[in-house]
């Protein structure tokens, strides 16, 4: 485990981009494992401008994506799948049809199976992106006394619905389920990146400093399983 801790959210998206970047150029047709939320959004934005600089070029990365929402449609602002449009696909030369997020495609039993064909498919990522919930919940996988290995669909917990009410109307907009890698899939590659940034994260990050214990009630206790793991943090994750 590496841990690096940033001054501030630009130098962790600037350290974050820089690895992923690098798996770029040495292999340019790194299978990327991406995430969504507020986090790695500064991340995204350096990997656009090192596109644009011609640092790095997309057209034969290709990635899956951790989790989307259940019942929001792809068009929809708030899906997962518009926001990696608007934060990365739309603007490099990525092919499309080479990413991938878990989608609704027939019953939600069928698309969960569809997801895990893909993924199994899509074999192991060079690198996996990740966040943190507040909660300590890697993709959707919510603190449980069991998690999932595989895709599934997830009931969410009221502190994620809450900690996610602020990118919708309302607390009643967010939807109440949604469909995620189950921890072996979030685990399968290469090397990991897990981001957290902010005092709202700071709970989450102690309790793993201070731990010895992998524990489902804190899903990111696992990642200390993981033999090329960076934990890549902000001073007001690490500090509080
Ligand atoms: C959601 C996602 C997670 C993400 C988490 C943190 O719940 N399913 O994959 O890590 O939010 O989001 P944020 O970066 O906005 O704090």
């Amino acid at each position: 485990m590496k841990i690096i801790v940033c001054d501030d959210y630009d130098q962790m998206s600037k350290k974050a981009s820089e690895i992923v970047s690098d798996i770029i150029k040495e292999n340019p047709k790194a299978k990327l494992g991406l995430a969504t939320g507020s986090t790695p959004v500064g991340m995204y934005e350096n990997l656009v401008k090192d596109y644009e600089d011609g640092k790095i070029d997309f057209k034969e990365v290709s990635s899956v994506n951790l989790d989307e929402y259940v019942g929001i449609d792809k068009d929809n602002p708030q899906s997962y799948q518009y926001f990696m449009n608007e934060h990365l696909f739309d603007k490099v030369n990525i092919n499309k049809e080479n990413t991938h997020l878990p989608k609704e495609d027939g019953s939600l039993e069928e698309s969960v199976k569809k997801y895990d064909k893909l993924l199994e498919e899509f074999g192991q990522r060079d690198v996996q992106v990740l966040g943190i919930g507040p909660n300590g919940h890697i993709a959707f996988n919510e603190p449980d006394d069991k998690l999932n290995m595989h895709t599934s669909i997830i009931n969410l917990k009221e502190e994620t619905i809450e900690a996610n009410s602020r990118f919708f109307d309302s607390k009643e907009d967010v939807p109440k389920q949604a469909m995620s890698m189950g921890m072996a899939d979030a685990f399968n590659a290469k090397t990991l990146l897990v981001l957290a940034s902010g005092k709202n994260k700071h709970k989450a990050v102690e309790k793993f400093m201070h731990t010895d214990k992998i524990e489902t009630m804190f899903p990111m206790s696992f990642i200390a399983l993981h033999p090329n793991c960076y934990l890549i943090v902000d001073k007001q994750a690490y500090e509080g």
